[in-house]
């Protein structure tokens, strides 16, 4: 019976036939064992000399490192084994032989890793990452799905800018300029007016000229926007949210976060209310703890790590100088030089990962701060529309999906949070 790795404890007993690929063997003259993948698992499968024909034993010695390869045999329960079953098998056979895979046991670079990502995709670690990845936006979905928000599929080709003009992507459109988009958000707001309470989720895409274990050119970001919510519900939101996925992850993703040997001990700490500080205070805290910063520049990377692990939990950064944010973000009524926007800082140095505010529903301020940012008003009509028809307060976030897979899985770098990632200098393959 043709069966998945993943579900062959439930064929204990039970003769099976797996098709996949062959990690690793180890065999002497009258026994094989070999290391088995299918993309569902791994599993081991031991060959007895006696136990298969001639023709299966060949094969088995003739099959190499990826080679596709048919299995048949009987499973046994073995708590010792990872996924607390083996097979004994009966017949083998080699569909593909695999020559020269490059990718072998030993330690590669990270250049000739990423030249092959297509195929350094079926190592057990990068299986490990995708996998928890791909659980973390269907809890993403739930999340938002069960709190009956709308999903609003925002446009990728846009003819205007929403986070700052110095990231863009420029491509022709049609004679015109058009943009990819950096973030959902200002189509978003006006689907709020329509359906109370939405969410964009797709790839966005900065131009960023540099090189960060934080930055990629292509990245997916998931953004709530919500009518009538004003800023302290927004930071409820944003730490439910949090709080919910680091949850989710913790609940089915056990297999893999020991593949990847993450230490799960911060991520159990990951629990409401986090700390809330305003930016004024984080600048006093910066000071202190030995990594300046002069009232009104941005947080570097330094920053972020520092005010990431004074807690070993997220810290809600609000309150921030106008001047460093977006030119949609409400001012502060406490202090008119700053604006009610929230940054979500990991600790374990994964700097920011949500960022968000309440948005400006005055039209004539609206107005003003996009003649302000130097941005040409004709592109923003039908935005600044949205303040001119039953205006409404309303807030949302955007939270950089592979900056939040980075931090579950622990990685190093945020290459190996997305399948293909889009570096500088780097679209191959
Ligand atoms: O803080 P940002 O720029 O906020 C916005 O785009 C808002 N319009 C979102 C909103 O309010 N709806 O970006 C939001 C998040 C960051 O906190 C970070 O997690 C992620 O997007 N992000 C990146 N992730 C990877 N690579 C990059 N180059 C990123 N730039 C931002
Ligand atoms: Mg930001």
């Amino acid at each position: 019976m043709r069966t998945e790795i993943r579900h062959l404890a439930a064929h204990a007993g039970g003769t099976v036939e797996l098709r996949g690929w062959l990690v690793n063997k180890r065999s002497s003259g009258k026994i094989a064992f070999l290391q088995l993948r299918d993309g569902s698992g791994e599993v081991q499968a031991v060959a007895g000399r006696q136990d298969v024909t001639d023709a299966a034993w060949e094969a088995i010695q003739q099959a190499t490192q990826e080679s596709t390869i048919r299995v048949v045999g009987t499973v046994k329960e073995d708590r010792r084994a990872p996924g607390g079953v083996e097979l004994h098998a009966t017949d083998f056979a080699v569909e593909h032989l695999t020559e020269g895979y490059p990718i072998t046991p030993k330690e590669h670079g990270v250049a000739f890793l990423m030249d092959h990502r297509h195929l350094w995709l079926r190592s057990r670690r990068q299986h490990a990452v995708l996998r928890i990845r791909s659980e973390i936006v269907q809890a993403i979905r739930d999340f938002f799905y069960q709190r009956e928000y709308t999903l609003i599929d925002s446009p990728i080709l846009t003819p205007a800018a929403c986070e700052g003009t110095s990231t863009l992507f420029e491509t022709d459109y049609f004679g015109d300029k058009a943009y990819l988009s950096q973030s959902g958000q200002l189509y978003l707001e006006p689907a709020a007016a329509s359906l109370g309470k939405v969410y964009c989720f797709g790839p966005t895409f900065r131009a960023e000229r540099s090189k960060t274990r934080r930055h990629i050119m292509e990245f997916w970001m998931v953004e709530p926007e919500v009518a009538f919510l004003e800023f302290d519900g927004l930071c409820e939101l944003a730490e439910e949210f949090l709080t919910a996925l680091v949850a989710r992850v913790l609940e089915r993703c056990g297999q893999q976060l020991a593949v990847l040997e993450r230490d799960t001990a911060p991520l159990e700490r990951v629990v409401a209310p986090f700390p809330r500080i305003t930016y004024s205070e984080a600048v006093n805290l910066l000071n202190e703890r030995g990594v300046p910063l002069a009232w009104g520049d941005d947080f570097g990377a330094e920053h972020e790590t520092r005010i990431g692990e004074e807690h070993g939990r997220p810290v809600m950064v609000t309150r921030f100088p106008a001047a460093i944010k977006a030119f949609y973000m409400q001012p502060d009524p406490e202090d008119e030089r700053c604006v009610l926007g929230l940054d979500v800082i990991a600790p374990e140095g994964y700097g920011e990962i949500i960022g968000g505010s309440q948005r400006i529903h005055d039209h004539d301020l609206l107005a003003a701060r996009i003649d302000q940012h130097g941005l040409p008003r004709d592109a923003f009509q039908w935005y600044l529309d949205i303040r001119k028809y039953g205006t409404f307060p309303h807030s949302g976030f955007g939270m950089g999906l592979e900056r939040f897979v980075s931090w579950m899985c622990g990685l190093d770098h945020i290459r190996e949070a997305i399948p293909y990632p889009r570096l500088l200098h780097r679209i191959y393959p």
